[in-house]
């Protein structure tokens, strides 16, 4: 049982975490006016879909296009982060204001990674930057440099009470007897934190290896392999990869095990939930069945039950067995039974999404749900009905992935200025191109000539770069202003043209 998936199954997994593939020949877009070359959204509507913008942050086969990425709906950029590889690059609620959110570090080739988490208002100024690490964490790494922080990518859960929920992966040396390895092997502990983000506090740590007895090692569905239990390569025996907030405690998602436990405030495991039938707390219908899961969620919490929601992977790069769904359940915490609400897939775009991957409730009113599917560059957007009424592809299978995949409203105005590029093509004749990297509110672009302060041109806003001929244009100074009908909200450098 435990020897049943081969030790290639983690490496493979690891591979498309981290590792950059070959260029293929997915299209990317460049501009005049900013340095970015983010791979072209090509977006298919089949239905009515909810508003938002697509919150994505692609990684694999090219770099200029590694970064926080907003794209609208038909498939425009929106914003374009500074080049890094993010994670869960979204929006949250903070402190009343919807605030963006993302993890930015490095994704190791163990599975897990090591970073920050930034938070950004909607001018794009950073106002929080999350850490962990140092004082008396002692956190064993598997590599000879100590990283800054040691957040996981895997999680970054704004709650309402202001603090953040985060991963993060230790390496203990523990006896792995009991799964074939030897006395003296390493292990990666799975671990969560609730941090106080004013003041970057931890408030509550918990770690998984200190609840054998709960969450015994045989029941790790990750086989150890012959390679791993060393300190440099660790086993991943848990990899926990959601966490969020219950009532008394936490529900926390370790992929490794098929299953979501719920953590008392006290630590105390209380529940699993499986996703293999006669295994865990709770007896699961035929449609429950889940494996390889990310994302946790849960809503509508009682004494009696509550709704909860998971990106159903069912896959491994060794084992395509189902394609992958979205599931929610109803768990009737009183008879111990999980009903299947609901469970998306399109059956016209059938994926194996073999890691990474999310789920996202748009509004309770639309039942609208979007999800990312991780390893496949693909985010798409289900109705009530269940049907597909969006999909939108950043990259090839398997060769450009983003962590998890988000639709969020925005509404942000950036502290920088809108940026103008002019080229000259005659005596009286210049292209001019302008754009505002980030800037959701401005529908139209004025073009004055400095000199007078003479309005040369209005033009309706293209996408994120509008390039506009300008005929009768003397050589001089041109200054762009973007606005939202008359109303100015912000102005380029001026140029000479
Ligand atoms: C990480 O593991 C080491 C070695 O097992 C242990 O001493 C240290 O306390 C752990 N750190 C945390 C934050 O649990
Ligand atoms: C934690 O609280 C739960 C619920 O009251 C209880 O069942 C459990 O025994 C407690 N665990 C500890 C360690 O106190
Ligand atoms: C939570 O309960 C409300 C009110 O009954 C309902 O409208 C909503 O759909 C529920 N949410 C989920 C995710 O089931």
């Amino acid at each position: 049982m435990l020897r049943s998936l081969p030790f290639a199954c983690s490496v493979l997994q690891l591979l498309l975490l981290a590792t950059p593939i070959a260029a293929d020949n997915f299209p990317y877009v460049g501009y005049r006016t900013a340095p970015f070359l983010p791979p072209q959204l090509k977006v298919t509507k089949t239905g009515p879909t909810d508003p938002g913008y697509i919150f994505v942050g692609p990684r694999g086969n090219q770099g200029m296009g590694t970064a926080a990425l907003i794209y609208d709906e038909d498939g425009q950029l929106v914003y374009e982060g500074p080049q890094e590889v993010t994670a869960n690059f979204r929006t949250q609620r903070l402190f009343n204001e919807e605030v963006i959110t993302f993890w930015a570090g490095d994704m190791t080739d163990l599975g897990f990674g090591y970073g920050t988490v930034h938070i950004l208002d909607n001018t794009y100024r950073e106002i929080y930057t999350v850490t962990l690490g140092g004082g008396d964490l002692n956190f064993v790494s598997p590599f000879a440099d100590a990283p800054a922080s040691y957040i996981d990518l895997h999680e970054s859960h704004v709650t309402e009470r202001n603090t953040l929920l985060v991963t993060a992966y230790n390496v203990t040396q523990h006896d792995l007897t009991v799964i074939g390895g030897a006395p003296d092997d390493y292990m990666l502990d799975g671990m969560f934190f609730e941090i106080d983000i004013a003041t970057n506090e931890i408030v509550y740590a918990w770690s998984a290896v200190e609840h054998l007895a709960e969450i015994p090692l045989e029941g790790s569905k990750q086989g150890l392999g012959p390679e791993y239990g060393t300190k440099e390569k660790p086993w991943d025996a848990y990899h926990i990869n959601s966490v969020e907030l219950m009532e008394d405690g936490y529900i926390i998602s370790l992929r490794h095990y098929w299953s979501g436990f719920y953590v008392h405030n006290n630590g105390t495991v209380m529940w699993r939930l499986s996703g293999e039938k006669n295994t865990g707390d709770f007896e699961i219908d035929d449609q429950a069945v889940f494996s390889w899961q990310h994302d946790i969620r849960v809503y509508n919490q009682t004494q009696e039950g509550l709704v909860l929601s998971l990106f159903n992977n069912a896959n491994t790069p060794t084992e395509t067995v189902a394609a992958t769904t979205g599931l929610s359940f109803y768990v009737d915490l009183a008879n111990h039974k999980v009903s299947t609400l609901r469970a998306l897939s399109d059956s016209s775009d059938v994926i194996h999404s073999v890691s990474q991957g999310s789920y996202q409730l748009l509004s309770p009113q639309s039942g609208h749900v979007v999800l990312g599917y991780g390893s496949i560059a693909r985010v798409k957007e289900y109705d009530a009905s269940g049907k597909a009424v969006m999909t939108a592809q950043f990259g090839e299978d398997n060769a450009v992935a983003s962590y998890r995949g988000f639709k969020c409203q925005w509404k942000a105005t950036p502290f920088w200025p809108p940026a103008v590029v002019a080229i000259r093509t005659t005596d009286e004749e210049a292209q001019v191109s302008m754009s505002w990297n980030g800037a959701t509110e401005y529908d139209n672009w004025a073009i004055y000539a400095v000199e007078g302060e003479k309005l040369v041109k209005s033009v309706k806003r293209e996408g994120f770069e509008t390039t506009v001929e300008l005929s009768g244009l003397r050589e001089g100074y041109v200054q762009v202003v973007a606005r939202q009908g008359n109303i100015p909200l912000g102005m380029s450098e001026v140029i000479y043209v």
